[in-house]
């Protein structure tokens, strides 16, 4: 059974290292492939999603090295990852992928989809990308039109809208687009097309989204401006391959943040954590909600900020409201902010959140749906929900929907609730975070 029962903790207490970042491990496994000579990524998230873009890399002719870094600690029920680990990285240059035997599966990564959907429009080889049934229901039509007008041949499921996607590149030529959403997986894609274009392509955003790509592929020796929302990037430069140390995940430690300011006794120190202002929006929305919260120790990890995040528990939580423009910074940290704000005083709203409905799952509906089960006071909107606080959470039978950091998110709710919770369908969290449940179960001891 994919179950865990969970109940109420006393306190969040010690110190330790998130899993590795997965935006910043698909990105080096993908530009290290496309770069020549040798890459060595160093502290490689060993997670399902990133093990679906090395085995997509390999399929496309890539060797890769896998140095396996111990101690690992026990996988929850199903998983197939690891932790983390050190790759070596032989590429060829953007012309060095071979086209695919079969058809490649990116598992429930949108980030391997839609980012290799971008490289394989430069490559003039017939390709065609699919993934699990929650991948196949994402939509890829904003990766497709972009694409479709630099030249790639690119057709996909649905009218164009859902994976599979079959891809016959190369010939690009560049453009200028206005993204109509803020995503840094179409982003990375258009760049990545970019990189094979006949000139310079140019990008703007709606909103800044993570700059984690245009960081990397730079250190890679890509030709890249960014000014204000326009990131250019210049055709047909060679990548030459370099060092990466990835720092640890934001998104990760976000759950044992809020863990230790729900749970009242909590005092935990998360050390190594990427601070990239493009990914930390909850930090300055939990700080306004009245949270302790100390972050020091700054120092630069391959070309992004990291730090060491100190909390304790206890204080006094206040309703914040969340507007449009504050949500590409805390896209992933949606399910979680939500726990947090079923514990703040009055009324949280968080709106502009239309992008949340189409991830790993609609996880507007989800986290509505399951803390409702829980006793939370929830209303839904199109666009994002209001939550009622502080509510008393009680014990109840919870659905994941197999969405990783749902899973999580309602296991931080659990500890607080009165009572037993079980969550169904836990061996997602592996999708980012083999070993969340250790980590959990160490610091509530
Ligand atoms: C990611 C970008 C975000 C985020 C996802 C990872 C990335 O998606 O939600 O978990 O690595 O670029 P969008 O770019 O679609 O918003």
């Amino acid at each position: 059974m994919d179950r865990i029962e969970l109940s109420k903790a006393k306190s969040f207490k010690g110190k330790f290292s998130p899993t590795p970042d997965k935006s910043i491990s698909h990105r080096a496994v993908i530009f290290s492939s496309l770069s020549k000579g040798e890459s060595i990524i160093r502290n490689f998230l060993r997670a399902e999603d990133t093990i679906s873009t090395m085995n997509a890399m390999k399929m496309l002719g890539i060797e890769i090295q896998e140095n396996l870094i111990p101690p690992f600690p026990p996988l929850a029920k199903g998983g197939k990852g690891g932790f983390s680990g050190e790759l070596v990285i032989n590429g060829n240059g953007i012309y060095g992928l071979k086209e695919p035997f079969n058809v490649i599966d990116c598992g429930n990564s949108g980030t391997t989809i839609r980012m290799l959907s971008g490289v394989l429009s430069g490559n003039p080889f017939f390709s065609v990308l699919t993934g699990d049934e929650s991948l196949r229901t994402r939509p890829m039509g904003r990766v497709i039109t972009p694409l479709r007008q630099m030249g790639a041949g690119i057709m996909a499921r649905g009218e164009d809208r859902y994976p599979p996607v079959a891809i016959k590149g190369g010939g690009l030529n560049a453009i200028r687009y206005t993204m109509p959403v803020a995503s840094a997986q179409v982003k990375s894609a258009i760049l990545l097309a970019g990189l094979y274009a006949d000139g310079e392509t140019e990008i703007i955003e709606p909103a800044k989204s993570r700059d984690h790509t245009e960081r990397m592929l730079s250190s890679f020796g890509a030709e890249i401006n960014v000014d204000g929302l326009s990131v250019r990037i210049k055709g047909g430069t060679e990548l030459k391959g370099t060092g990466v140390h990835v720092p640890g995940d934001f998104s990760s430690a976000a759950f044992f943040i809020i863990g230790a300011l729900l749970i009242k006794d909590s005092d935990i120190t998360i050390e190594g954590v990427g601070i990239n202002p493009t990914r930390t929006g909850l930090i300055s929305a939990l700080k306004e909600m009245g949270a302790d919260i100390e972050i020091y120790n700054i120092r630069n990890l391959s070309g992004e900020p990291v730090a060491d995040i100190h909390c304790k528990g206890g204080a006094e939580l206040n309703a914040i409201n969340i507007t449009k423009e504050k949500i590409p910074a805390l896209i992933d940290e949606f399910p979680i902010l939500c726990v947090a704000a079923t514990q703040a005083e009055g009324l949280t709203t968080i709106r502009g959140a239309e992008e949340l409905r189409v991830k790993e799952s609609d996880r507007i509906k989800s986290m509505a749906t399951e803390l409702r089960k829980m006793g939370a006071e929830i209303e839904e909107f199109d666009d994002g929900l209001s939550i009622m606080g502080k509510r008393r959470l009680k014990g109840a039978f919870i659905e994941s929907y197999r969405d990783h950091r749902v899973a999580m998110s309602l296991s931080i709710a659990a500890l607080v609730a009165d009572g037993t919770t079980t969550i169904n369908g836990i061996s997602s969290v592996n999708i980012s975070f083999p070993g969340f449940f250790e980590i959990l179960r160490r610091l509530t001891k």
